[in-house]
Formats: structure tokens, C-alpha cells, sequence
């Protein structure tokens, strides 16, 4: 398969982290070229990493020929800005989660979509680990019966008013940031959409932006979902699904390691404490890698997503609602 070749906007802690080497680690993404809103900085980086073009200035890589997807790790609030002038300038997209701040806001990108005919994805690195493939399969097989409800805690420790997580501006706080992540799991394991939701939302006072939320989703056929988040809080990750007949834990849910195995626990809930959970260890894998391999697959083969960008839409419905239920 011929690579994709792309080009990054902003010198992200994330796309030179994670997604930079996740695109290295694949034949079939090729980084053309790195802009930044600092020509120097662009440079550096560029240098540093290997790639061969640098611009200062996002519009500037927007007009190269030989860029054919950019990738989008801007604060949340530039995601659809810069993706729509993005598609306008012919190229694909991968964008960070989350997609917009608003349901209305990822609609026009939709729109933007469907003018230019351009691929144009969310990226949620979880869904390509082999790890959530696995436990939507034991799921659907039925292997822990019903499933009756799915619990989740992410939080981390980040009170730097310089970072853009904590910038209310720039669509920071805990429940964009990765609250994301539940909503989109819950509504992908019961495969519906939550007909009610309750939320709790606490806020920095100073920063206004949510750094505890927790929130509660009722799916059709009873099924319910939970997550605390919080970006104050001991850094810490989980996920249980419980079903009637047994439960699914994953132990590193989001920030999955490239370098050693993930463990996931199957309890059919036969022994006490946990006595009966069998762990399947899942192989190393980079979920960025896969999820830049992945990207390539739907635009040489010209497929559907499974995840169009309308799930995006219906992502922020639910952050959007669970703010509305969890404001004081
Ligand atoms: N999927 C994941 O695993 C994952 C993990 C972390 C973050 N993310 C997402 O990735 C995005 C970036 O997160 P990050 O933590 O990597 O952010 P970051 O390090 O702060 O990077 C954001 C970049 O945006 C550019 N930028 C443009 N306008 C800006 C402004 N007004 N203020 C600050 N930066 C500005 C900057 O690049 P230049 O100055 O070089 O132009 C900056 O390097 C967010 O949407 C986040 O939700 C995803």
C-alpha cells in the first residue's frame, strides 16, 4: 500500500510523543511535513524528528501539494477550524478527541465533509488496540451474559494554568479532555445511544474549567454506564464491564504502553474475589501506529468508516448533555 503522506499542525506534546513515532512504526504513514505557529519551532522539531518540511504558520502546509492528510492535535477549540480549512485545501483528516465542543460545531465539519468528499476521522487511538476489539467480541459472544453496566475512573494530576487543558477558552477541563473516552466506550459496548443522563460537575473556581465530573448514562434495555474523571486526582485508569453472568476488567483502558502486554481479566464470577478471573494478556502493540494503519486501509480502499464522523456528533450530544445535567 502506497503510504499516506502527512503533515502535522502544531508541535503537540501528543503528535511528538506518541503519534509522530505511531506513524513511524507503520509502512503505511509517511510524515511529509510539521508546521508550527513558530517557524523556529517548526524547524527544531523537524530536525529533531526527522521530517523533511517545516512551515511557521498552519496555512503554509495547508498549500503543500505533497501533503495528502494532516493530522490535528490543536487545543480542542481549533479542531474544526482548522480541519474545515483543511478539507478545503484538499487534504484528509485525523483529528484529536475530542472532535468539537459542541454537537452543532462537529456538524459543520459533517457538512465540510460532505462538500469535499475528503476523509476526514476523530482520533480515538483506544478503538484501534486489539484490547477494546477484544472485549466488544467477549461481549457480543455473550461471555459475561447481559451487559448491565460498565464503570470507568481516568483521571491524572494537572493544575498548570498554563496548559491547555486548563484553559475554559480552549475547551479544557475533565470531561472534554477525557470523559470523551467513557462516553464513547459505553455507547460503542451497548451499541445505543443514552436515553438519560445525571451528572455531577465540579470546577476550579478560579480556572472555570471541570476538574472532578462524574456522570451516569441509561441505555436502552436498561443497561447503565459511570466514570469519574477528574484532572486533580491521583493519575489512574480502569474500566469493568459487568454483565449477568460475569465481568470484563481492563487494566490499562486508554494509555496502553506500545512496549509490553495488556492485561484484560475474565471473571465468570464463580469464586470469591476475584478468584476466578482468567487473564488474557494481549501482545504490545502501538494503538497510534494502528490507528494511523487503519486510517490508510479506509482512504487507499476508498471504505466506510465504522466510525464516521456522525459518531463524533453524537459524542458531544452526550458531553453536552451530561453539562447541562451536571451544572449548578
Ligand atoms: N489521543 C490521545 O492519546 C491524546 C493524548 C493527549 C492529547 N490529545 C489531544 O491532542 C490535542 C493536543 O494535546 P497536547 O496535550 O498534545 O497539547 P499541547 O502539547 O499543548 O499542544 C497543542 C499545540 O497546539 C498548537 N497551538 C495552536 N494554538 C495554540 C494556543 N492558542 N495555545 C496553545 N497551543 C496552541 C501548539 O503548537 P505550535 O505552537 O507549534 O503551533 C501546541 O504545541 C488535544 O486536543 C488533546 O485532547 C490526545
Amino acid at each position: 500500500m502506497e503510504p499516506v503522506r502527512w503533515g502535522v499542525l502544531g508541535t503537540a506534546k501528543i503528535a511528538v510523543e506518541k503519534v509522530i513515532p505511531g506513524f513511524r512504526r507503520t509502512d503505511t504513514a509517511e510524515v511529509v511535513a510539521i508546521a508550527s505557529r513558530d517557524a523556529g519551532r517548526a524547524q527544531a522539531c523537524a530536525a529533531r524528528l526527522g521530517i523533511p518540511k517545516a512551515y511557521g504558520g498552519y496555512e503554509a502546509l495547508l498549500a503543500d501539494d505533497a501533503v495528502e492528510a494532516v493530522y490535528i492535535p490543536l487545543p480542542n477549540d481549533q479542531h474544526v477550524p482548522w480541519a474545515i480549512r483543511a478539507a478545503d485545501a484538499g487534504k484528509h483528516v485525523l483529528c484529536e478527541k475530542p472532535l468539537a465542543l459542541t454537537a452543532a460545531e462537529a456538524e459543520t465539519l459533517v457538512a465540510a465533509r460532505d462538500r469535499t468528499g475528503r476523509l476526514i476521522q476523530e482520533a480515538f487511538m483506544v478503538r484501534h488496540h486489539p484490547q477494546w476489539l477484544r472485549v466488544r467480541e467477549l461481549i457480543r459472544e455473550g461471555r459475561i451474559g447481559t451487559l448491565l453496566a460498565m464503570t470507568c475512573t481516568f483521571s491524572y494530576h494537572n493544575a498548570d494554568p498554563a496548559n491547555i487543558r486548563n484553559s475554559a477558552e480552549q475547551g479544557g477541563g475533565a470531561l472534554y479532555d477525557i470523559g470523551c473516552y467513557p462516553v464513547m466506550l459505553a455507547r460503542w459496548l451497548f451499541g445505543a445511544e443514552p436515553e438519560r443522563v445525571a451528572a455531577l460537575v465540579e470546577r476550579d473556581p478560579d480556572l472555570g474549567i471541570d476538574v472532578l465530573t462524574s456522570a451516569l448514562m441509561a441505555f436502552p434495555g436498561g443497561g447503565q454506564a459511570s466514570f469519574t474523571v477528574s484532572t486533580r486526582m491521583v493519575p489512574y485508569q480502569r474500566v469493568h464491564c459487568l454483565g449477568s453472568r460475569g465481568r470484563i476488567e481492563v487494566l490499562i483502558p486508554f494509555n496502553a504502553p506500545p512496549d509490553r502486554p495488556c492485561r484484560i481479566l475474565v471473571d465468570d464470577g464463580s469464586r470469591h474475589a476475584d478468584a476466578s478471573a482468567v487473564a488474557e494478556d494481549m501482545d504490545a502493540v502501538d494503538q497510534y501506529a494502528l490507528q494511523a494503519a487503519d486510517f490508510a486501509r479506509l482512504l487507499r480502499g476508498g471504505l466506510a468508516p465504522d466510525y464516521p464522523l456522525e459518531d463524533a456528533v453524537a459524542n458531544l450530544r452526550v458531553i453536552e448533555a451530561l453539562f447541562k445535567a451536571g451544572s449548578k
